[in-house]
């Protein structure tokens, strides 16, 4: 396979960069965050996450966030939704997307949902139904494709079983979720290559978090497999409440920065991306874990 020509960029940094920060957020901030991103060239955002609030208080306000976006034109807001409950939410607010999130570690499903793969499966399916008959499309995640912070290796085959399952009840992408960042570039390609035979490579993302600095690489590795959708997180914020140690997505100005110069187009400007990765570490008093966007701020 060769690389593809264009990538979409999914930015997941107003829900996966800040759902684990312990101090409160505002409204405001987030929705300037949103604002921003969109500004500087970014198609998709994830906004937020209508999920319990006693299970993730940062994403307490999505109502707040979903209802008062400043919607541009041409930007997809989206938002995860767990259950109905969640779905029913997101409706509300005129939400565009929506995702269901699995997870292909029995373990991790536990902590994270409170249900077993085969139980959150099945608490899936009326939510596609309901968001089909609402007209909006469904993304499907998986967690744990490169590890699990419980169970440790993940076999690929276990990894493309769900990712078929979501796929089969009408997810139109399926992302997959190194959540721990300990992948490595061979493991990545095998896993996107069992999880390709039953899902064509045009309907999967990468959704690689960068713990142990391997997520450029990953994301390199199976690009060249033909993946041309990549989900990151504004100066590499973030990390996930039940993946303890797990830190940030790959930054998304590292990635913008490495399409660049492969010649792969993104619609993105960097400079305008590098400043709201500034602004928000500065924001919320956190380090920014973007090199490119720390060496373009020194300039
Ligand atoms: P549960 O306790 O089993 O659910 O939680 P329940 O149906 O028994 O409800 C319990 C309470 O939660 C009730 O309230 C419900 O109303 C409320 P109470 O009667 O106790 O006052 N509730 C809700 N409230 C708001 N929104 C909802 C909702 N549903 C129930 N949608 C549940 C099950 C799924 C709700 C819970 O486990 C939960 O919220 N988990 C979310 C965990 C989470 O957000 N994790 C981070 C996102 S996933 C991630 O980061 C990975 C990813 O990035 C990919 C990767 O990196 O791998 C996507
Ligand atoms: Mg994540």
């Amino acid at each position: 396979m060769a690389f593809p020509t264009h990538v979409r960029l999914v930015e997941v940094g107003p829900r996966d960069g800040l759902q684990n920060e312990p101090e409160p957020i505002s409204t405001t901030t987030k929705l300037e965050l949103i604002e921003r991103l969109g500004a500087a060239g970014i198609s998709y955002i994830e906004a937020a996450s209508f999920v319990s609030p006693k299970w993730v208080p940062q994403m307490a306000d999505h109502l707040q966030v979903m209802k008062n976006l400043a919607r541009q034109e041409g930007v997809t807001y989206a938002a995860l939704t767990p259950n109905l409950k969640g779905l029913e939410g997101a409706l509300e607010c005129g939400v565009e997307e929506v995702a269901v999130f699995g997870a292909a570690s029995e373990a991790f499903s536990q902590k994270n949902i409170n249900c077993s793969v085969a139980e959150s499966l099945a608490r899936f399916e009326p939510v596609l139904e309901r968001a089909q008959q609402a007209g909006v499309l469904v993304r499907g995640y998986v967690s744990c494709v490169l590890g699990c912070p419980y169970e440790g290796e993940i076999a690929p085959a276990k990894v493309a079983e769900v990712s078929k399952a979501l796929y089969d009840m009408g997810c139109y992408e399926v992302s997959l979720g190194d959540t721990i960042g300990t992948g490595t570039p061979l493991k990545a390609k095998r896993m996107i290559e069992a999880v390709s035979r039953d899902i064509p490579m045009t309907q999967l993302a990468a959704h690689f978090h960068d713990t142990y600095g391997q997520a450029l690489a990953n994301l390199y590795a199976v690009m060249e497999e033909g993946i041309a959708v990549v989900d990151s997180s504004v100066a590499g914020l973030g990390g996930c409440p039940y993946a303890k140690g797990a830190s940030g997505n790959v930054a998304s100005e590292d990635v913008v920065y490495l399409l660049d110069g492969l010649g792969i187009e993104t619609g993105i400007d960097l400079d305008a991306l590098a400043a709201t990765g500034t602004w928000i570490t500065q924001a919320i008093e956190r380090p920014n874990r973007s090199k490119v966007g720390v060496a373009l701020s020194a300039k």
